[in-house]
């Protein structure tokens, strides 16, 4: 299949429906907020979580408009996550996406007022009774999934154990496993098991996902360490720093494979989250990785 195309496809899909969600008129007296969630929202990055919950739809053969709030609330979580990583309370950096950061741009008090709208928009998208016209009960769990993966037993839990560990000078592998499942893996994992909630699959296909989220999200995070290991960027919590480059690369390898094989039970409608897969762990051999 064609990957590009089909990540073509389904970026015009999620940026069509966060379009509709970011239209303030400029003299509106929430403009500037607006403009400072917009500025690191679009043109965005991959858009890898919310495609990977549009791949969740596919593997189930259910329609993609269905989990298209799932998918905007992601990329809602996950641009707030860069905003606020950026400060220079957590990561310090001035740039994102080859671009000034958020708070560079905005101010301080701006940006983190960005992160604050753009977390609490994607529990308004995903509650939103119009467009979830289905079981309620089923939409709460969904809710309660969100939650967990991105607040303090999930995202932010693992960033908040990171500025802890920090303070000290080296990291063993297992607190950097638990470090990079929870910061980054959370987030990834959920974009597999809320669509799975979400159009009722059945336990096998939701542990199914669960799991292949489990082991993507990780791999996705030793890739991103890899890629700024070969920059040139030495971070002591990061994989690179406790194994060599070659056993952080055969390391996200296994994860993928172990990611693919979960996959057995779908038919080739699973195709799509199948190349996902290989994609994100080809990534560490791109020469200018983005
Ligand atoms: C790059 O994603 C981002 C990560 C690998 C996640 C790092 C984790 C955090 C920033 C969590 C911080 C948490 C808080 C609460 C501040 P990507 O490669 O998908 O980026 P893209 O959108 O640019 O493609
Ligand atoms: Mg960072």
């Amino acid at each position: 299949m064609d990957l590009q195309k089909y990540f073509k496809t389904k970026k015009e899909m999620i940026d069509g429906m966060l379009e509709k969600h970011f239209q303030v008129p400029s003299e509106s007296p929430f403009a500037e907020i607006y403009d400072a969630m917009r500025y690191t929202l679009f043109p965005g990055g991959k858009r890898i979580r919310s495609i990977l919950t549009l791949a969740a739809a596919d593997a189930l053969g259910k329609d993609n408009n269905t989990v298209l709030p799932i998918a905007c609330a992601l990329e809602a979580i996950h641009t707030y996550s860069l905003i606020h990583d950026d400060l220079p309370a957590l990561d310090n950096d001035d740039t994102r996406r080859g671009m000034p950061s958020n708070h560079i741009k905005f101010g301080e008090d701006i940006a983190i007022l960005a992160g604050d709208g753009l977390l609490t928009l994607a529990f308004e998208f995903l509650s939103n009774i119009e467009t979830q016209n289905g079981d309620s009960a089923i939409l709460l769990e969904a809710i309660y999934e969100l939650a967990r993966a991105a607040g303090p037993r999930g995202m932010v839990g693992g960033q908040a154990c990171e500025v802890r560990k920090r303070k000290e000078k080296e990291c063993e592998l297992p607190v950097l496993q638990f470090l990079h499942i929870h910061k980054t893996g959370m987030l990834i994992r959920a974009a597999l098991t809320i669509p799975a909630k979400l159009l009722k699959a059945s336990n096998k296909e939701y542990e199914a996902f669960k799991s292949y989220g489990e082991n993507l999200g990780l791999a996705f995070q030793i890739v991103d360490d890899i890629q700024d290991a070969q920059k040139g960027k030495k971070e002591n919590f990061s994989f690179p720093s406790v194994m060599s480059l070659d056993e952080c690369k055969a390391r996200a390898i296994e994860l993928k494979d172990k990611a693919l094989s979960q996959l057995s039970i779908f038919d080739k409608k699973a195709e799509p989250l199948r190349h996902i897969a290989t994609f994100v762990v080809e990534r560490m051999h791109a020469k200018n990785p983005n």
